[in-house]
């Protein structure tokens, strides 16, 4: 595990973008693992501009997000399609084929687990997965008590997590009460990956995931049994190391 502390928010954001584009330009058909959340935000604003200056083309890259809101489509602008299309994928020149997030509105949801399973198998798993963290530790959508075992699956969200998407939302009933994500073992398979985090609302979160003993109820924890992780984080984040 490898720790990278940096000044604030716009450093954590271009130090990921570093970290993402030489990833890129090592494989050009690489996979990249993908989060939503505000913390990706900058990171993706940066990589748009690296595209822009031509430092990094997405022609070949193939991108799995890491979850979606059950019962929402993906024209609803709180869907994470809708998010990753605005502030990502329209802004660069991915092939929209090539990129993946679970459906939200899938009939058979444990069906649509398997097919999103069986795609990131099919691509030989990760190459660089970003992860943002929930203020209860998530990863993903990944919920305290998780099962570590656990591949891609429908998930109850947390009343903490259901209050802090809430200001996504219109009304707090708006926020749906389950998503589809990714599980733990998709994640670990990835062979890097980066976690960012800024601000002080995550400085326990993070002392507990990097400091604390291995365990379901903080889900992030896990990344310690991980052989290729980095934290970037901005002083925030990292002041309660
Ligand atoms: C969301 C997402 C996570 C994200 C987290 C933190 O619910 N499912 O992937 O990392 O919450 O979000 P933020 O970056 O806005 O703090």
């Amino acid at each position: 595990m490898k720790i990278i502390k940096v000044r604030d928010y716009e450093a954590m954001s271009k130090k990921a973008a570093v970290i993402v584009s030489s990833q890129i330009n090592m494989k050009n058909d690489c996979v990249l693992g993908l989060a939503t959340g505000d913390t990706p935000l900058g990171m993706y604003k940066e990589l748009i501009k690296m595209y822009k200056e031509e430092i990094i083309d997405f022609k070949e890259v193939t991108t799995f997000n890491l979850d979606e809101y059950y019962g929402i489509s993906g024209e609803n602008e709180q869907s994470y399609k809708y998010y990753m299309d605005k502030n990502f994928f329209n802004h660069i020149n991915i092939k929209p084929e090539n990129t993946h997030i679970p459906n939200g509105m899938a009939e058979d949801i444990e069906e649509e687990a398997r097919r999103y399973d069986s795609l990131i198998q099919g691509m030989g798993d990760i190459d660089l997965q970003i992860l943002g963290i929930g203020r209860n530790g998530h990863i993903g959508f990944n919920e305290p008590d998780v099962k570590f075992e656990a591949c891609t699956h429908l998930v109850d969200l947390d009343d903490e997590t259901i209050e802090a998407n809430s200001r996504f939302f219109d009304d707090i009933e708006d926020v749906p009460k389950k998503a589809i994500s990714m599980g733990i073992k998709n994640i670990m398979h990835a062979d890097k990956i980066i976690l960012i985090a800024s601000g002080i609302e995550k400085a326990d979160v993070i002392k507990e995931t990097i400091e604390g003993s291995i365990s379901p109820n903080v889900p992030a924890s896990v990344l310690q049994l991980h052989p290729n992780t980095i934290f970037i984080l901005d002083e925030a984040a990292a002041s309660k190391l």
